[in-house]
């Protein structure tokens, strides 16, 4: 079936409803209607073999069977998402985690001990991939597999109910920026599937953390920065390892090493392809000191008066997306020509709160129909190593400016 004959339909998941008893992962549902949108969702997934979306702690994911290729298939199609790019395979339990993997793999300490403080969670672990069970539509050929199990209770749920690992990326046409509410989904993908499950605006807002713990010097790499921070791996590797000289490294792609072969091949989110981009270009606004010093500067009040229209008559409308206590807010001020679209995203001090809002800010000023977006950058420490590693690949151009 072509992907735009749907009728899209959407229906509300209450997470507080669902509780996974400890020792027990199987969930408990106390809300009728919420029962019934999983059972649903599971008929689509297992029976029709469709693909739905569902919400996670980090972002909407478009989910399929992962162990069905044709199921799996329909991901693509629907995303538009080029078939070299992997998918990451969710589970619900430990138990399907086992299913997936070599028989008698022996799952290293490091990925132990994060399994142990993140998941459920916003981790992401590459494994080797089983090549009698994983389907190499889902890794794209890589003789790894990307697994997580997220902690949204609408998510665990489903895949608990539905008794099988489901493929999920973001719920987004490939190249957009990933949706945090269900209306961002409806709003993109309106006519494409069949159900998308509401369960209100995801808690994190990025994408989860993707580490290759594989290598034999047992260094962590991260691959894709995410809800889960570096600080927060480095710190359980030190408190869990006791043996100090074992402590793994904690190394961040293009930080800390670089990987040509993997450079080449697209397997981690905008190295190849156009990322979190919306309708209109993004402009990044440099206001933190570099380093170097040697950049050029402009004046803000000069680069504003650069996006005016060059025929005086329209106004420009500009999204502004910076802390809500940042000094660039003082310089947003009424101008002739401009029209102003302010998103505060969240307090400095808390990285955290400004990358929940940063995709929802970025869809929202879409929606206002602005015709650019300025993103003041924040400090790479903490979830803002994540933001910017989003923020660059949103944005089309960058700009160093000074505040006066
Ligand atoms: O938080 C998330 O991770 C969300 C939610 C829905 O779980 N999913 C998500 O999926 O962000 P996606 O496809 O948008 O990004 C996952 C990225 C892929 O782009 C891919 O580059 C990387 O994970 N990946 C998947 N399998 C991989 C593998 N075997 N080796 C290296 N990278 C892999
Ligand atoms: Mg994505």
């Amino acid at each position: 079936m072509a992907p735009t004959e749907f009728t899209t339909q959407v229906l509300k998941c209450d997470p507080s409803s669902i509780t996974f008893p400890s020792s027990s992962d199987e969930p408990q549902i106390s809300s009728e209607a919420t029962l019934e949108a999983l059972k649903l969702a599971s008929h689509h997934l297992v029976d029709l073999g469709q693909t739905v979306v569902f919400p996670t702690e980090t972002v909407y994911g478009l989910g399929a069977l992962a162990l069905d290729a044709t199921a799996a298939s329909k991901i693509f199609l629907t995303k538009g998402r080029p078939p070299d790019n992997p998918l990451i395979v969710h589970v619900s339990s430990f138990k399907m985690l086992h299913s997936l993997l070599p028989p008698g793999y022996a799952i290293p300490k490091s990925y132990e001990i994060l399994m142990k403080h993140f998941w459920p969670g916003a981790l992401t672990l590459l494994f080797p991939r089983n090549p009698d069970v994983v389907p190499t539509i889902i890794t794209a050929n890589q003789p790894t597999v990307a697994i997580r199990m997220p902690s949204h209770p609408v998510a665990r749920a489903l895949i608990a109910i539905a008794n099988a690992p489901l493929a999920a990326p973001s719920a987004n046409t490939s190249g957009k920026p990933s949706p945090t509410k269900a209306d961002h989904v409806y709003r993109d993908l309106n006519g494409k599937l069949g159900l998308i499950l509401d369960g209100g605006a995801c808690g994190v807002g990025l994408e989860s953390t993707v580490v290759d713990g594989l290598h034999e010097d047992g260094n962590i790499r991260v691959l894709r920065p995410g809800g889960i921070t570096v600080e927060d791996i480095e710190r359980v590797l030190r408190k869990d390892i006791h043996d100090l000289g074992n402590i793994p490294k904690v190394l961040v792609h293009k930080r800390d090493y670089a990987d040509e072969q993997m450079e080449s091949a697209p397997t981690t989110p905008g190295m190849k392809y156009r990322h979190y981009s919306p309708a209109v270009p993004v402009n990044l606004l440099l206001t933190i000191p570099s380093l170097s010093g040697i950049e050029p500067t402009t004046r803000f009040s000069d680069y504003i008066g650069s996006l005016r229209k060059d025929d005086g008559n329209e106004s420009v409308k500009i999204g502004v997306l910076a802390a809500t206590d940042s000094k660039l807010w003082e310089f947003i001020q009424p101008e002739d020509g401009i029209v102003w679209c302010r998103y505060p995203l969240g307090p400095l001090a808390e990285p955290s709160v400004i990358a929940h809002h940063l995709f929802d800010g970025l869809l929202s000023l879409e929606k206002e129909g602005v015709h650019l977006m300025l993103i003041e950058e924040v400090d790479e420490d903490r979830e803002g190593l994540a933001i910017m590693n989003r923020v660059r690949k949103a944005a089309s151009e960058s700009v160093r400016i000074e505040l006066q």
